[in-house]
């Protein structure tokens, strides 16, 4: 078995999730739908902000690691220390606002990561006590272990990213599924108005389901899996939300802009697969985007 095949064993451990679930209740508690949470997830930005954030404390701890290996660069390392155990705090909160809101096989390793970076970070407070009363030797010991422990909870993390796709945008791999040519789907006349409904997008070997909404003579049409968990766009609901007309889904609530698939309410953070539409005697034909074609 791989080194990481071993995460995917932990990830169906289900005896860990009487200690996981009491908190996951705690952080969302803590950290309630919203404006501030969804800041957290990066909806703002249209890309998760967890691995952004997390580059200052990881690379301020690598850099600190290769300075306290040069004696007059210690100063300079004991620094970056300190900022990196600054820029833990808020990388912790916006992946404990994700974390929070994943499927649970991402949610135990997740609590893995945390406890591992929790670790690291106590042991570079450490080290930080120990260089402030001179005692230079022992910090030095607890940062490289520190930096040991943030090494291996940066490899799960990866492994949550890549191999779970907890970060992923789900909309852009259902949309990889569709024929890349002109997709009729149907009369204009047979959509319902202002509210999704399903229709079947030719595919290689399936079809991929797209939810289409018609606001009067207008069809917006979305891969229907929503970029944050894949949960069924088509069984959503229009909805304003934060001034802007949007597609909500059923699952966690995300809100997509009709007029560019732009979140608008996380806790999705990607945006949603919108595709091009025209209209041809009365019916409605989509495309994917040239980004995918
Ligand atoms: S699947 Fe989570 S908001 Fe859509």
């Amino acid at each position: 078995m791989s080194l990481m095949g071993i995460l995917d064993r932990v990830a169906d451990v289900s005896a860990f999730d009487k200690a996981i679930e009491p908190a996951r209740k705690a952080v969302q508690g803590a950290l309630k739908p919203g404006a501030f949470k969804d800041f957290l997830h990066g909806t703002w930005l249209g890309h998760p902000l967890h691995p952004v954030m997390v580059q200052v404390p990881v690379g301020s701890w690598v850099s600190a690691g290769l300075l306290d290996a040069i004696p007059r660069m210690r100063p300079a390392a004991t620094l970056l220390i300190g900022t990196g155990v600054a820029a833990a705090v808020p990388a912790a909160l916006s992946g404990a606002a994700d974390w929070s809101e994943q499927e649970v096989g991402v949610r135990r390793l997740g609590a893995l990561h945390a406890v591992l970076n929790t670790a690291a970070l106590g042991l570079y407070v450490g080290s930080l006590a120990a260089r402030g009363r001179g005692r230079d030797g022992w910090g030095r010991v607890l940062s490289y272990a520190g930096l040991g422990l943030a090494g291996g909870s940066a490899a799960i993390g990866g492994h949550m990213s890549y191999a779970q796709s907890s970060g992923a945008s789900h909309a852009a791999t259902a949309v990889r599924g569709l024929s890349t040519d002109w997709i009729d789907l149907g009369p204009l006349d047979d959509l319902p108005e202002g509210r999704p409904t399903m229709r079947s997008g030719k595919g290689g070997s399936m079809a991929v389901p797209l939810a289409v909404v018609r606001r009067g003579a207008r069809v917006d049409v979305f891969v229907a899996a929503c970029s944050h968990l894949s949960g069924p766009l088509d069984e959503g609901t229009v909805e304003t939300v934060r001034g802007s007309d949007c597609l909500v889904c059923p699952w966690h609530g995300s809100a997509f802009d009709l007029d560019n698939g732009e979140p608008r309410r996380g806790p999705a953070a990607n945006p949603q697969e919108k595709l091009e539409v025209r209209m041809d005697a009365g019916h409605v034909l989509a495309r994917v985007p040239s980004r995918h074609r």
